[in-house]
């Protein structure tokens, strides 16, 4: 098999005859002839869906979907419209009256909310579990119908043994979604490690230059043909146009995951010298109880391009460091090409019950710091000046 960054340019497999191009063209066009007037069959994707109208099918995002699927060793993808847009699709495709869900207490805040608003209109429990392989594996039972969890958790960053998971979900026969957005498919590949459907909100590392929204989902070829339906239905295709620039985006996916893992590497060993800050969390840092399972798990010994770190004095002295900060911006997201920064506890963890938040030590002085592809020396400079 070809290598990463090789099935990251070539993976679409796109090539016109008649032109000559093998770069897949912005397919704009919403109708296609159905059925082929000639054959009088309609026109069949590769994965034997049909092409007719817009909401269903389009070339270029199903440019898209073989190269996330050949990225993520998994026999298909599809592509949606934002990553929550996957999400919803895969939640109400899979979900049903009477269902028991056990979702990680630090998955992104709006999964656990879409999660547990579904539960309350259509008569699903749902339960939070610790963010670890570990306390979740001890939820699950034979009564359980689907497990929800992210590789590495969001904003304390938390390795999660997928693979321990995996092997617990499948001799129970439980469904295990993984959301590996954080660790892309540069580091893991779920799928390998038991996972049913492994999600993305391409928007972060896969588009990765903070221009396009975007989800996708991997599975396998039976799963997402069902996905597909429910796709066509809920009108959650991803468009031809994110659907280029994800496609020109993911071809550097590779080199620039390295790039912000080795710049943020260097800025988590800064942080972690400087005494106004009070604690670093990342899972590269010898000190990272996390450390082990990034190592046992993952393909490179690299640990992703976020850092979050707790300032001395709290939310006060957090956001005069965010209002100090010149290179990098405040903003929320992550994984592109500028270096941002957020308060968590305010942003993507605000909707979190705030025990919740206590328990994983997300306080209000807790800021998360997603390292772009700006030069190292400029990013520690910019935090030296804003921590001084
Ligand atoms: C881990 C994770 N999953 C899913 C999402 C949702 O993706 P989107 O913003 O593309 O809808 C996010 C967004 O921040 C995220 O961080």
């Amino acid at each position: 098999m070809p290598g990463f960054t090789t099935r990251s340019i070539h993976g679409h497999g796109y090539f016109d005859r008649e032109t000559g191009s093998f770069i897949p063209p912005v397919y704009l066009s919403v109708v296609y002839e159905h059925p082929d007037v000639e054959s009088g069959e309609p026109r069949i994707v590769d994965r034997g869906t049909v092409l007719k109208y817009g909401r269903e099918e389009n070339p270029t995002v199903r440019a898209l979907e073989r190269v996330i699927a050949s990225l993520e060793s998994a026999e298909d993808a599809l592509a949606f419209n934002s990553g929550m847009a996957a999400i919803s699709t895969l939640a109400l495709s899979l979900l049903k009256k009477g269902d028991e869900v056990i979702v990680s207490m630090e998955a992104y805040g709006k999964t656990v909310r879409l999660l547990e608003d579904l539960a309350l209109k259509f008569g699903i429990r749902v339960r939070r579990a610790w963010p670890s392989a570990e306390s979740i594996a001890e939820q699950v039972d034979r009564g359980t119908s689907l497990v929800f969890v992210e590789t590495m958790t969001n904003p304390t960053l938390r390795v999660i043994d997928i693979g321990y998971l995996g092997r617990h979900c499948r001799d129970l026969g439980v469904t295990l979604v993984v959301d590996n957005t954080f660790a892309t498919p540069v580091l893991v590949n779920p799928v390998e490690h038991g996972a049913d459907y492994v999600i993305h909100s391409t928007t972060k590392y896969i588009a990765g230059h903070n221009d396009v929204v975007g989800g996708a989902i991997a599975t396998d070829r039976d799963r997402a043909i069902e996905l597909w339906s429910w796709r066509a239905t809920l009108g959650t295709i991803m468009q031809p146009m994110e659907a280029y620039l994800t496609l020109r985006g993911v071809k550097t996916l590779e080199i620039r995951f390295e790039r912000q893992s080795k710049t943020a590497m260097e800025v988590a060993e800064f942080l972690s010298d400087h005494p106004k800050v009070k604690e670093v969390y990342y899972p590269g840092l010898r000190s990272s109880p996390y450390k082990p399972i990034a190592d046992k798990l993952f393909k490179k010994r690299l640990y992703g391009g976020v850092v979050s770190f707790k300032v001395r004095g709290g939310y006060e002295e957090a956001l005069k460091v965010m209002k100090r900060l010149q290179v990098i911006k405040p903003s929320p997201s992550l994984g592109g090409t500028e270096s941002l920064i957020t308060l968590p506890a305010v942003t993507a963890a605000s909707s979190l019950p705030p025990e919740d938040r206590e328990a994983l030590g997300i306080d209000e002085g807790l800021l998360r710091l997603s390292v772009g592809l700006e030069d190292a020396e400029d990013l520690i400079e910019d935090l030296s000046r804003a921590l001084a």
